[in-house]
């Protein structure tokens, strides 16, 4: 059984709406656990972005609750924690860009939570490293790459060590070189224990999560694994969501009367396949 303590973030019975305008958010209810990986997907307009804002304490339910760490974002005296521990990334990474060149860029945040130079030298080191900056410390933020950009606005969020990344669909700016890379750095920081909630239009991408959320209307449509999420095309189609590519693939097979074992949505899974079956 997972208990309340598993979750480090938990959505209870949450209702919101922006001033003037009507619900967006009814009735939600689910949790990240430590370490995961989720993916949250659903047509324009569903409450994906209004989710991240609420997970990482930017917006506040007007009923239920959203807990970070067991601490309630509601809570004025936490929220100071609640931002240590969950960082937010947006969509366009122009907008998180603050110093002119890379490395103080990525310095920024540990040094206005008044750090000792040494731990923010080590920060801005280890970020760096991980999303694979390192060789343009020194050049200006401007001149970088969409891609290289939104490294960067992670490198700077993981300067300040958060157990959590929130991510507002950050490659919907990329081209696929820049959203690969993108993907890679959040897959290496879930396998060393960050947990991952991204919000994405792109299906190939949520396949390869460890859980997908489908939205729609504000409301929880499914909460499962890629493999049955993107097993159950009614569902996607009737929001008007694509498969994602192997998904895709296996339905074309199958309608040829080749038979890929369900749960095969991703397209490292599918070529494995297809090599046993064509060996
Ligand atoms: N600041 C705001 N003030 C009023 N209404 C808003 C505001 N932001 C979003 N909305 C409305 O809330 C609903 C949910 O918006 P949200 O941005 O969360 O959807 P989304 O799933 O992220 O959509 P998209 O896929 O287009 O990014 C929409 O109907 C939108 O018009
Ligand atoms: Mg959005």
């Amino acid at each position: 059984m997972t208990s309340s303590n598993d979750y480090l973030i938990q959505f209870e019975h949450v209702f919101f709406a922006y001033p003037g305008g009507g619900s967006v958010i009814h009735d939600f209810s689910a949790g990240v656990r430590r370490g995961e990986f989720i993916a949250l997907i659903g047509p324009n307009g569903s409450g994906k972005s209004t989710l991240a804002g609420l997970a990482a304490g930017a917006l506040r339910p007007a009923a239920g609750w959203v807990k970070v760490d067991g601490m309630d974002t509601a809570d004025p005296s936490v929220i100071g924690a609640i931002r240590r521990r969950v960082g937010l990334v947006l969509q366009n990474p122009d907008n998180q860009l603050v110093a002119a060149r890379v490395e103080e860029d990525v310095a920024f945040g540990p040094e206005n939570l008044n750090l000792p130079s040494p731990e923010v030298r080590r920060r801005v080191e280890y970020a760096i490293a991980a999303v694979g900056l390192d060789r343009l410390r020194d050049r200006p933020p401007h001149l970088l790459s969409g891609g290289e950009k939104q490294r960067l606005a992670i490198a700077g969020l993981l300067a300040l060590e958060p157990s959590c990344l929130v991510l507002d669909e950050p490659t919907s700016m990329l081209d696929p070189r820049g959203r690969r890379e993108v993907l890679g750095v959040l897959k290496n920081l879930v396998a060393k224990g960050t947990t991952v909630l991204q919000v994405t239009h792109h299906m190939g991408e949520a396949a390869e999560a460890g859980r997908v959320w489908v939205l729609a209307e504000g409301k929880l449509q499914a909460d499962a694994s890629p493999g049955t999420v993107f097993s159950r095309p009614e569902l996607l189609q009737r929001l008007g969501l694509a498969l994602p590519p192997a998904a895709e693939l296996a339905g074309c097979l199958a309608a040829r009367d080749i038979n890929v074992p369900a749960g095969i949505v991703n397209l490292e899974d599918m070529v494995h396949f297809l090599c046993r079956a064509l060996k």
